[in-house]
């Protein structure tokens, strides 16, 4: 097994109002764009050609990423015209692959972060004999996922994406987004028009009586599809939690990067990331928040569980939980921002404008 699909394209794949231009798996998760942590775990569990498949601003990943070398993986970028769907997106990078019919290929989507032990997955999937193995994990919600059961010996009966009714919710076993297919499953896509592997890759390899067999491994998994997920899924990697040998540093209570600067007693805990050239003032407490580049956090902030964009500017004894700061937004001084606001890029709030708590 040496080589993997990742799946890097769709809709609503961008982290609005985090940056404009910035597609989600490049924003930085410890320090690096979030995608080099799946390369580097992919590259570390043996896999050396890595083929993404993308239908949108494919040219923000290759000056970054170029041929993969610097990653040790040799990388390839194809970009569809129109998006082809999760299936049609894997049929579309077939010719790329090199694998015989019957060597497995790994298949990522791309705003995953997985502790998955990608070896054992592809153990699993040659001693079952499967056609196809999936990644599964549990969540108490699964409504927003494809819903996967599967018999005694881990055969998946079913696959059920995105339940709309009580009745569908048959199991919490999810898909969680990394299979292995026989390469040639792979070539029995249709090629040339959109398919969902979900909605009808699987349910038909199950009607014609294929093997698809389910490894349930409930280690790290997370899916980074909100701004508060992809928070906690970096602080998650500066804490050791989620594995990747892709942290720039060692795991602990905060990432600084080089350039930042930190006041002497200004407090960083809980998997804070101090992106390049940030400065951050005295007495500022920080916990468990990704700050990115050229932030600038005045004394006195408060900042937890939030996301502040480059460039952006956070006042004196302003008050961040659950906050979502675009990048160069300006946010003047004793503000208080609370769970779930999302700051335009660039927007400007005046000192003093916005409180949760009564007036003192
Ligand atoms: N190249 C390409 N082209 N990639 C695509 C396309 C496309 O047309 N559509 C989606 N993708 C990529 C996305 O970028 C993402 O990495 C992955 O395929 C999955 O698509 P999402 O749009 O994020 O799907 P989802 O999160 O609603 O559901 C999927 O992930 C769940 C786990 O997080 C499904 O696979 C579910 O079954 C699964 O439980
Ligand atoms: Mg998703």
């Amino acid at each position: 097994m040496t080589e993997a699909i990742l799946l890097v394209g769709g809709k609503g794949t961008r982290l609005r109002p985090l940056t404009v231009n910035t597609p989600k798996p490049m924003v930085p998760a410890a320090g690096v764009p979030f995608l080099t942590h799946q390369l580097a775990r992919a590259r570390a569990a043996g896999v050396d050609h890595v083929v993404m498949a993308t239908s949108y601003l494919a040219e923000v990943f290759e000056p970054y990423f170029g041929d993969g070398s610097h990653l040790g993986l040799h990388l390839e970028y194809v970009t569809e015209r129109e998006p082809l769907g999760t299936g049609g997106a894997i049929r579309n990078v077939a010719d790329r692959l090199h694998s015989a019919p019957d060597e497995p290929v790994l298949i990522f989507n791309g705003d995953i972060l997985s502790g998955v032990d990608i070896r054992s997955l592809v153990d699993e999937h040659t001693g079952s004999g499967a056609d196809v193995t999936l990644h599964l994990t549990r969540v108490t919600d699964p409504r927003a996922f494809g819903l996967v059961p599967t018999d005694a010996d881990g055969r998946v009966t079913a696959f059920l994406e995105k339940p709309q009714t009580p009745e569908e919710i048959v199991t919490d076993q999810i898909n969680a987004g990394a299979y292995v297919f026989n390469r040639s499953v792979i070539d029995t896509i249709p090629l040339g028009r959109p398919v969902s592997v979900e909605r009808e890759t699987f349910p038909g390899l199950l009607d014609a009586g294929a093997h698809l067999h389910g490894l349930v491994d409930s280690t790290y998994w997370l899916d980074l599809g909100t701004p508060q997920a992809f928070v906690r899924g970096s602080a998650d990697l500066v804490l050791g939690r989620a594995p990747s040998p892709a942290v720039p540093g060692r795991c602990g209570e905060r990432l600084i990067l080089e350039t930042a600067e930190v006041a002497g007693d200004a407090k960083l805990t809980g998997g804070t990331v101090a992106g390049a050239r940030s400065a951050i003032g005295a007495g500022a407490r920080i916990e468990g928040s990704t700050l990115l580049d050229g932030v600038r956090i005045a004394p006195g902030a408060q900042i937890r569980d939030s996301l502040v964009g480059a460039g952006a500017t956070i006042g004196a004894h302003t008050v961040l939980d659950g906050a979502v700061v675009g990048d160069g937004a300006v946010i003047g001084e004793g503000n208080e921002l609370r769970s779930g606001i999302r700051v335009w890029c660039d927007a400007q709030i005046p000192a003093g404008a916005v409180r949760f708590s009564s007036d003192q």
